[in-house]
């Protein structure tokens, strides 16, 4: 926080000197006093910096947005920065959880009532508060508690982010996504542009100075890609860029495994990527930048794209030279570990297998099979459950394939439902069109779920191209006749969505 020191030195300085003319006019006999003064004017170095007077109120907003044993990943990330935060100094009263809370206590996690974040990790589960759980995590609730709108707020606990002109707001997001859209564990799905109103509407309340989003799912970057202002003192990073997805990691199976009683993959290779550099450095020292990108690096898996993603940033960049500290808190204990320049900790790491977010579901499925080891029965019942989500993953990419043919005509149909837009553009110009495409598909053909969200840019690139809801329908129709949605049993998701 160079910039911010200096600033506070001066004002400081000009103190001094007013202090200076004052108690020289007033004569020699109060030089004394005029010491005590002095001693208290000092430099402002890093170990002088008193966090509580200089900033407001620093506050975060931390949300899991899946569900399932399958994705426990994403409530352990939670829930690690959570810890972190704490560690870091931020209240109780200051942060606000949504996470479903059907990990810890799931029959399936070995350590009933623990959960770690890392193979070798502590507990992070232990004083999480259960703000919005269950039923009450929703998109709806998330805004009104951004927003600090009580009023709004849905069951939970009813914390909200009450925040004033002079507070740092973080928020942490980390589930699975899809273009213009983020997963959450009751629907409707956060859509983009929903978000962004939200954030200009809190920008324009004057709720907060400066705010910090980090965000991790599939398409993370299509959140915020062509629609998020630079001028409303935010700034973004996000696990991906628009079109491609994020990686769960410390999976089963691959080289930082965690013991074998866990099935599932314990974090995501981006969320790890910046809770792990957080807690080995000095956040009084450390930039936004900086951590911008050793999280970049790291994320890539050091340039292999097959098992890595492009870590995005968007907003308005000039917050980058803020020390970390200022939204995350410091925790002296960091500190302490041993010396290392900004990246050489993360550079002597090796490369980490990585799990595709969303093969990880079916990767769970596998693991959990290959675990049944006797059981026949409970084998053959995995088995089956395994075989009803590919199914159903054929049927979802099948009918869109099929859409595309009738709307476009045969052999052009995924060249637009599949086309890219240039950099800097958003996923789609008409954002209500998005979502009423997504309804028509959805009467028609089933819930998209969460593997569907990957098919967003088609409902996207068929409003894009003007498509009216009417031909939409016909196309829908046609696709799905005579598919029955109930063929699709959500019990499934009991275990892994
Ligand atoms: C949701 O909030 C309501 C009101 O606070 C509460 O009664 C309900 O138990 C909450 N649901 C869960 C799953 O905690
Ligand atoms: C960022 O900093 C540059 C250079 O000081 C300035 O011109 C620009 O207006 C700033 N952007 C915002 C959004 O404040």
């Amino acid at each position: 926080m160079a910039v911010y020191d200096r600033f506070s030195f001066c004002n400081n300085l000009k103190y001094a000197l007013l202090w200076t003319l004052l108690l020289r006019s007033i004569g020699g006999g109060r030089a004394a006093k005029f010491d005590r003064w002095e001693s208290a004017i000092r430099l402002p170095s890093e170990k002088d910096v008193d966090v509580e007077t200089e900033v407001g109120t620093r506050w975060a907003i931390l949300v899991a947005g899946s569900s399932g044993y399958g994705n426990y990943r994403h409530q352990a990330d939670v829930c690690h920065a959570y810890q972190l935060l704490r560690k870091g100094g931020l209240e109780e009263e200051n942060i606000v959880v949504f996470m479903y809370d059907d990990i810890a206590t799931n029959p399936l996690n070995p350590r009933p009532g623990v959960i770690i974040n890392h193979p070798q990790g502590q507990d992070v589960y232990a004083g999480v508060p259960k703000d919005y759980i269950g039923e009450n995590v929703t998109s709806a609730n998330l805004y009104a508690v951004l927003l600090g709108d009580k009023t709004k707020v849905k069951g939970g606990s009813g914390k909200v982010v009450n925040s004033k002109p002079n507070d740092r707001i973080f928020i942490y997001y980390s589930d699975h996504g899809g273009p213009g859209v983020l997963g959450m564990p009751n629907l409707p799905y956060l859509y983009a542009m929903d978000f962004i109103e939200v954030l200009k509407k809190k920008h324009a309340s004057g709720g907060y100075k400066e705010m910090v989003i980090y965000v991790e799912a599939c398409e993370s970057g299509s959140i915020f890609e062509g629609i998020m202002p630079n001028d409303i003192n935010v700034y973004v990073t996000t696990a991906s860029n628009a079109q491609e997805s994020s990686f769960g990691t410390y999976c089963p199976g691959t080289d930082t495994p965690p013991t074998p009683e866990y099935i599932t993959c314990l974090g995501d290779l981006y969320s790890v990527a910046w809770m792990e550099d957080s807690e080995t450095h000095n956040l009084k020292r450390e930039t936004l930048k900086q951590q911008y990108q050793s999280v970049k690096k790291r994320t890539s898996n050091f340039n292999n794209y097959d098992m890595g993603s492009h870590v995005m940033e968007y907003g308005d960049t000039n917050l980058t030279s803020e020390r970390l500290y200022l939204y995350q808190g410091f925790d002296p204990a960091a500190v302490n570990f041993p010396p290392h320049d900004h990246n050489g900790r993360l550079e002597t790491r090796t490369e980490m297998e990585v799990v595709n977010q969303r093969d990880a579901e079916l990767y769970f499925m596998w693991q959990m099979y290959k675990r049944s080891e006797d059981e026949q029965e409970k084998k053959t019942n995995i088995l089956k459950q395994i075989t009803e989500t590919v199914k159903h993953r054929n049927h979802l990419d099948g009918s869109v394939a099929l859409i595309g043919t009738i709307l476009y005509g045969p052999g052009k149909g995924s060249s637009v439902l599949n086309s890219i837009r240039a950099p800097g553009l958003p996923l789609v110009d008409d954002w209500a069109c998005l979502k009423s495409m997504v309804r028509v598909f959805e009467n028609h053909c089933g819930s998209l779920t969460q593997y569907g969200m990957k098919h967003m840019r088609a409902f996207a690139n068929i409003c894009n191209t003007g498509i009216s809801e009417t031909s939409t329908k016909e196309a829908c129709r046609a696709a799905c006749y005579g598919y029955d949605a109930g063929e699709w049993h959500p019990s499934i998701n009991g275990y892994s969505a």
